[in-house]
């Protein structure tokens, strides 16, 4: 059945469908599920080579999430249960992971003593040791490496005394990362500072970065113009948050997610020109939610998001619904606030704004009909929090390894964390939180790239039954029809103890704990 001719007939009746609710038709298919393109949008200005995004949860997404994520194509958004400072730090830590060639390498001055170049290295939190001296006209004096510092005893020394400065390799500004790796190669030196004719220093390689980039299927990554690792950092709607987004921005960071459980209110519409108006966010992407119907995303558009996130109350560990008595099923949210985009695009092949569908997602054919539904890519805790990459912490229950997960509303998450995080589900100057999410436990998965290598095989398969050669087509084309319950019993196995687990299965019981 056309997806339109489904949702409009269940909505005539009132009716909302969610996950567990449809599946999508097999179709004709040419399609190999190898050859499909997961290529897709995070926001207006952000492309992504797989359609996942790291929810913006403490459990979930810290530097280290981010950092797996952006290297298989993702985005993952830091959580903002953090203080100001070590938000900053995370994303700072994702920024700095991998360059490719660096334009404005950090510098040092000759005269700076070695405790205090160690100190602002701890104090930035710049994980890298190779730094290029330079004097005070910008050209290149010599090179501290992590050798020169790990040697160096007395930290009462200087750059000068330490820095190698004799048979230093550089190379011209236009080197490509294919000449500095091969140039490199050939004379066994971890970094290549560019040097302009007048000896100024103008960008650099190192080693490290310039292999891992060709050694780790660097074409998959997720990087902004200079190579970097793309990262979001979640962010609230209050007044003062603006400063927080001011220092997020000056660290890096490449999108701004205003987070609150409703985000059709006044509050989000003012921060979101307010941050439109900000000079220093310009260049950076700016998501709000979280919505579920169609005049929302008009009116968060029309206020100058580039991406909306939709999801009220779907995710596992919500209690929004049940507490408020209020939200939306999650796939006709999706598609309904979808085809508002679709009204509102100018030409109506791509969509302007894409919609990421935030929570609910259970099996890897739950991102496959999340995108068939419309939306652009997925956000996911569940499924990603008991990765070994996750800020979760580990326990043993009843013999299984196990990753703590929890609602960013849960009392747990509230009590920790300041007034800013509980204003998500407007609590900040609350004494006694009612919390809108549980706190629980999820199986240990494994890596990021393992987990994601089953889901996203999944949601490849799927387009293959569908024949959808892209997300874009799967949007276009998928058929949807509704399912009963005998006819959910049937997708799942059934006359059948199950002696080994799959990788990529839980039970619907599983799943529910
Ligand atoms: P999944 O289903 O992937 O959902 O676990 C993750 C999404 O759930 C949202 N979230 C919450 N919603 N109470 C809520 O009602 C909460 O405590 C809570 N914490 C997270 C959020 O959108 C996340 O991405």
């Amino acid at each position: 059945m056309k997806k339109h001719d489904l949702f409009a007939a269940m909505a005539a009746q009132g009716l909302a469908l969610s996950y567990n609710d449809v599946e999508l038709d097999p179709g004709y298919s040419e399609v190999h599920p190898q050859q499909v393109s997961i290529t897709t949008q995070f926001s207006r200005r952000i492309a992504l080579n797989i359609p996942v995004v790291s929810a913006a949860m403490d459990t979930v997404t810290e530097w280290e999430m981010a950092v797996a994520l952006a290297k298989l194509g993702g985005i993952g958004v830091i959580h903002r249960n953090l203080s100001p400072a070590d938000q900053v730090r995370h994303v700072t830590r994702v920024k700095h992971h991998l360059h490719g060639r660096i334009d404005r390498p950090i510098c040092i001055d000759p005269r700076e003593r070695i405790e205090d170049i160690l100190a602002k290295l701890d104090r930035k939190g710049w994980d890298f040791r190779s730094l290029p001296v330079t004097d005070g006209d910008g050209r290149l004096a010599g090179i501290v490496a992590s050798t020169d510092l790990d040697f160096c005893l007395d930290r009462s020394r200087t750059a000068a005394d330490i820095m190698t400065k004799h048979d230093l390799l550089t190379a011209p500004p236009e080197t490509t990362l294919e000449e500095a790796l091969a140039i490199m190669q050939r004379r066994h030196k971890k970094i290549l500072p560019l040097i302009d004719a007048d000896g100024r220093l103008q960008g650099m390689y190192t080693w490290k970065d310039v292999r891992r980039i060709k050694s780790e299927n660097g074409q998959l990554h997720t990087v902004d113009a200079a190579g970097r690792l793309r990262v979001a950092a979640a962010i609230g709607v209050r007044d003062e948050d603006l400063n927080q987004a001011a220092a997020l921005a000056e660290a890096g960071v490449d999108a701004l997610v205003l987070d609150a459980a409703h985000g059709h209110t006044l509050d989000m519409l003012e921060a979101l020109r307010r941050m439109r108006a900000h000079s220093c966010l310009h260049e950076i992407d700016i998501i709000a939610g979280n919505v579920s119907r169609p005049e929302a995303v008009d009116a968060l558009v029309n206020a100058g998001a580039d991406a909306i996130k939709v999801g009220q109350g779907p995710g596992s560990i919500c209690t929004t619904r049940v507490v408020g008595g209020a939200g939306y099923p999650q796939v006709s949210a999706v598609y309904d606030c979808t085809q508002q985009m679709y009204c509102s695009a100018v030409n109506d092949s791509i969509l302007p704004v894409p919609i990421i569908a935030d929570g609910g997602i259970h099996h890897s054919g739950h991102i496959t009909i999340g995108l068939a539904a419309g939306a652009a890519c997925v956000m996911l805790g569940n499924l990603l929090a008991g990765c070994t990459e996750t800020p979760g912490e580990e326990v043993f229950s009843q013999g299984a390894r196990m990753r703590s997960y929890r609602g960013m509303g849960s009392l747990g998450a509230m009590q920790m964390a300041a007034d800013g995080g509980r204003d998500r589900y407007h609590q900040g100057d609350m004494r006694k939180l009612v919390p809108e999410g549980v706190e629980g436990l999820v199986p240990f998965r494994g890596s990021v790239a393992d987990v994601l290598h089953q889901y996203l095989s999944g949601l490849r398969a799927g387009m293959g039954y569908v024949g959808a050669s892209s997300i874009f087509v799967l949007q276009q084309t998928a058929g949807f029809h509704r399912i009963t319950p005998s006819g959910r019993l049937e997708a799942h196995p059934h006359g059948v103890f199950i002696t080994k687990e799959a990788p990529n299965y839980r039970s619907p019981q599983q799943a529910a704990g």
